[in-house]
């Protein structure tokens, strides 16, 4: 069979990889896909934006495409998959009733209130002067968030009163567009983050291995936001009984939850979890979408073929499927990106040692593009180079190994991936 992967990241480059692990798959076209994609043997990118659903659906048609998967958040939010599933194509992704739970984080805290989901305490304001009067009120820290999608850079942790009220004011006065028009201001929590992407059918949900990311641009998790620079998976911070808590706390909350509101929601529910220091459970966020870069560490321990899980949800049969089978083991990925990044950066790098580096990694590709057979470095992530390893000291030694064979100008990666969790790794 044929799948379309409907993006153009290092997530998308891990879906397209894995769904060709499977036999069944024959060809998987990427739109409009990167450099990696486009070298990968069985698949193609196809031109087009992931915003012309009509030209994605026309071709899927044509071609008889059997699964069409999508990554980013944004088409989601559009409505890429009511747009294809009216044309009874099959979609792996939640509709755009369902991305809400991504695309209005106020939206996702109605949800998680009505559904009792452990929650940080928060309100919601559209107004200033009461905005402001309750951060006058709750104090610092506390965290501002712009209502909708803002390319990851709608949240400010605020350690000061000072800050929190600027970024208030940043946000209502426009600064994010429509997405800022709504700001929750919701307290400050403290702990070890964790992503749960959880597969559902809209009944049925289960979580895929947990995975921790690298938020922060530098070295022991300081600087500004990124997209993310690097993972792990499975996290020792969620050992199986807290999976138990998170399937029975959360995910199985959160898909009855958007049952009750006629919502049925096939596709990947990630749950952002902060653990405290108590051990709380607490979700920061829900998106709609596969992780990025956890997706490029969960998906190479997966050894269910990807397409049945993804068939199974888009067909309602989830329960029916065996427990997905892993790899026992450990992932680490590491980020490579273009010096600057996450603000300017430069682009047009030819990259080398791809090959070499394929010996102890799979080098799934970001921000690359194929040009006169180079590769070359078209955007601010450009790699994420994952290693398994029987643990996670061996996993990141593999990956690091990798990323010191692969040379572009310009090169930054951090160097401390899998830093939170050296002293819980000792402790087992
Ligand atoms: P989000 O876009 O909601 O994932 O937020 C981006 C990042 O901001 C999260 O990954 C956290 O690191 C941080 N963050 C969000 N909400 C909170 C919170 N309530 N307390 C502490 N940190 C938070
Ligand atoms: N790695 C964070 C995200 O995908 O939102």
């Amino acid at each position: 069979m044929k799948a379309i992967v409907v993006g153009s990241g290092g997530r998308e480059h891990a879906l397209a990889w894995k769904l060709l692990q499977s036999p069944k798959i024959q060809e998987v076209i990427c739109i409009p896909g990167n450099g990696g994609t486009a070298t990968l043997p069985g698949c193609r990118n196809l031109a087009l934006s992931v915003d012309d659903f009509e030209g994605i659906a026309r071709f899927a048609l044509v071609n008889n495409v059997a699964l069409t998967v999508v990554g980013p958040e944004q088409p989601l939010a559009e409505g890429i998959t009511d747009y294809l599933q009216a044309q009874s194509l099959k979609v792996f992704g939640p509709t755009q009733a369902g991305a809400q739970i991504e695309a209005s984080k106020a939206w996702a805290k109605a949800l998680m209130a009505e559904a009792k989901i452990p929650t940080a305490a928060s309100a919601v304001f559209t107004e200033l002067a009461p905005a402001l009067a309750y951060l006058e009120e709750q104090g610092a820290p506390i965290v501002v968030k712009a209502d909708g999608l803002a390319a990851g850079k709608g949240v400010t942790v605020a350690a000061t009163l000072e800050a929190a009220k600027a970024a208030v004011e940043a946000a209502l006065g426009g600064q994010f567009g429509a997405a800022g028009c709504q700001v929750v201001i919701e307290a400050y929590l403290e702990g070890q983050e964790a992503s749960v992407l959880a597969v559902t059918d809209g009944k049925t949900i289960r979580p895929l291995l947990p995975a921790q990311d690298h938020k922060q641009i530098g070295e022991g998790d300081t600087g500004p936001n990124t997209g993310g620079m690097g993972a792990y998976a499975p996290t020792p911070v969620l050992p199986p009984s807290l999976l138990e808590q998170v399937q029975r706390d959360i995910l199985d909350p959160a898909i009855a939850a958007l049952r009750d509101r006629g919502i049925d929601y096939r596709g990947v529910l990630y749950a952002g979890l902060m653990i405290t220091s108590t051990g709380e459970l607490q979700v920061i966020e829900f998106n709609c979408r596969f992780g990025d870069p956890e997706t490029q560490a969960v998906l190479p321990l997966l050894l269910t073929p990807l397409e049945d899980v993804l068939l199974a949800c888009c067909e309602q049969r989830l329960a029916t499927l065996p427990a997905f089978d892993w790899q026992p083991g450990c992932t680490a990925c590491v980020v490579m990106a273009a010096e600057g990044y996450p603000e300017r950066y430069p682009k047009g790098m030819a990259i080398e040692g791809l090959a070499a580096a394929a010996e102890n990694a799979v080098v799934f590709h970001a921000g690359t593009k194929l040009e006169g057979g180079t590769v070359k470095a078209s955007g601010g992530r450009v790699l994420g180079v994952t290693a398994t390893g029987p643990n996670f000291d061996a996993a990141i030694a593999r990956a690091y190994r990798a990323v010191e064979q692969i040379q572009f100008e310009h090169r930054y990666y951090r160097r401390d991936i899998g830093h939170r969790i050296q002293g819980l790794i000792a402790q087992e």
